[in-house]
This record gives C-alpha cells, structure tokens and sequence, in this order.
C-alpha cells in the first residue's frame, strides 16, 4: 500500500518521532502536522483534547496517509482510546512503546515519569507499566512548564532556567531511586541532555523514537515499507512556520526538504 505516514503533535514535539522514523525509513513521505497554533495540549479539558486529535487525523486523512502516529503523549493517552474505532488505518500512540521500553530497561524494578498533566492524570502510563510488570514500581509527576519552554526553544544544554525548573520537577521524583526515566511528553526528549545531567545513571526513554521504530518494523514486516525514493518531510503548522522552521531544523539536526506550511486546522471537522 502506498502513501504517507502520518504524524502529528500540539508542536515540536512529534519531531522526536519524525526524526527517528526518516532515519529508520528515509524512502518513506512524512506529513507532520504540529498544532503550534493551539499548544500546550496537556494543561487542557479531556473534550476540547479529543476534539483538537480528531482535527488533527482529519487533516493528515485529507493527505494520502497509510498509517498516523500520535506522536504526543497527552493526545495518545486522553483521546486516541475514544478515537481510534472511527478510522479505517492504523493508528499508533506512544504509551505502549515507551512503557515497554521502560519495563525492559529497568533493572531495579523503580520507573519514574514524567508528563503533561492530562497526561499523568490519565494514569495511561501506570497502566501500561504494569501491563509490562506488576511488580514495577511506579512514581509519576505532571511537568507542565517544559513545554513552553520547548516551544520558545529553551532546550540547548546550558539553559540556565531550563535548568532549575528541571531540578524542582526531577529532585523528588527521582529520590525514591528510580533507575530509568520515561520522558512522557514527546517534547521532553528536546531536553535529554539537560535531564541527563541532573540524572546521571539513570536511563532515559524517548516514547517517541521507541514509536517510531515500533511503526517502521511493524511496515516492512507487513511489506508496506517504501523500499526507495527520498520523498522527505513535509511539515504543516497552524501557526508562524518561520519559528518553527528554525526550531525544527536545529533539533532535526538537518535542513528541512519542503518549506514549512499554514493550516487552518479549524477549517477540519472534529
Ligand atoms: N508533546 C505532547 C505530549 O506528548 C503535548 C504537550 C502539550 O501540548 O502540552 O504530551
């Protein structure tokens, strides 16, 4: 079957998936779509999140996609359980990957992590943990103040405020000893760096990138992986596409193929 995949987030975020899934399938379209226009999604009701994720997959089905990943935490752990029936294509969030990754990285049995508050709210993450392994033990922490300051691209290692809002939220957290760090907001992993440092020795899980190499070996498993062509990334937003433009090709760590698009993603029915 052939046709795009994909991805959408409130942001920058799903980037940490788009980058893994070009490097794991670079003969592959890419259609991201980043509701820069109405993000943070994490600090919103549980109505208007599934209403903006059913605009979203909406907007990417009006491009010629075969498969969607939810690569945003809030959006896959609040809505993608009511929506996910409504549509006839594969459809991936990145709870399930990530709290594998975790439960299989763990050696002494302690997860920590962390999220937007609907996210942790859901308790989607807890859940998918100990679907892994009931005996892991579990300690989570709504971290709403990470995202905006992804957003506004205070992610670079050295990041003076970055930092201290990372030491409130991880000092804690990670007290109770906790080995392996699920960053649950796929915004997060934009500040791997800046968390490593205040974390040392403990792993760090990108739900994103675990998604994205979920998605693309469960495609050449089913034999529709594109096997060539270099088609690239093709990224909408619903606001300025200048910052993001900049903001995405200095995480992506390489130049954007296509220039970066408008949406109005409210002209799409919920
Ligand atoms: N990156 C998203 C997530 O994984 C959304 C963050 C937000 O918009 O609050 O939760």
């Amino acid at each position: 079957m052939s046709g795009a995949i994909g991805v959408f987030d409130s942001g920058l975020g799903g980037l940490t998936a788009v980058g893994e899934l070009h490097r794991q399938l670079p003969a592959e379209e890419i259609i991201y779509f980043g509701d820069t226009g109405r993000v943070p999604y994490g600090t919103r009701g549980r109505d208007t999140i599934i209403k903006y994720t059913r605009q979203d997959i909406r907007f990417l089905l009006s491009h010629r996609v075969k498969a969607i990943v939810v690569a945003c935490g809030t959006a896959s752990s609040v809505a993608l359980p009511e929506v996910r029936g409504l549509y006839d294509l594969p459809i991936c969030g990145v709870i399930e990957h990530a709290a594998r990754a975790a439960a299989e990285a763990t050696q002494n049995g302690k997860v920590a992590v962390i999220g937007t508050p609907a996210t942790i709210g859901s308790g989607a993450y807890e859940a998918a943990l100990r679907a892994c392994n009931p005996q892991l033990s579990v300690e989570s922490a709504a971290t709403p103040l990470l995202v905006p300051l992804v957003e506004n691209g205070r992610f670079q290692k050295g990041d003076r405020v970055t930092k201290l809002v990372l030491e409130e939220y991880l000092g804690p957290l990670l007290a109770g000893g906790a080995d392996t760090l699920i960053l649950g907001c796929t915004h997060y992993p934009l500040l791997r760096e800046l968390v490593a440092e205040l974390a040392p020795g403990v792993t760090l899980i990108n739900p994103g990138a675990e998604t994205a190499r979920a998605v693309a070996a469960a495609l050449r498993e089913q034999g529709l992986a594109e096997a060539e062509g270099h088609p690239g990334i093709r990224c909408f937003v619903s606001d300025d596409p200048a910052s993001f433009a900049l903001h995405a090709e200095q995480f992506l760590g390489f130049p954007l193929s296509h220039p970066v698009e408008r949406v109005e993603i409210d002209r799409y029915e919920p």
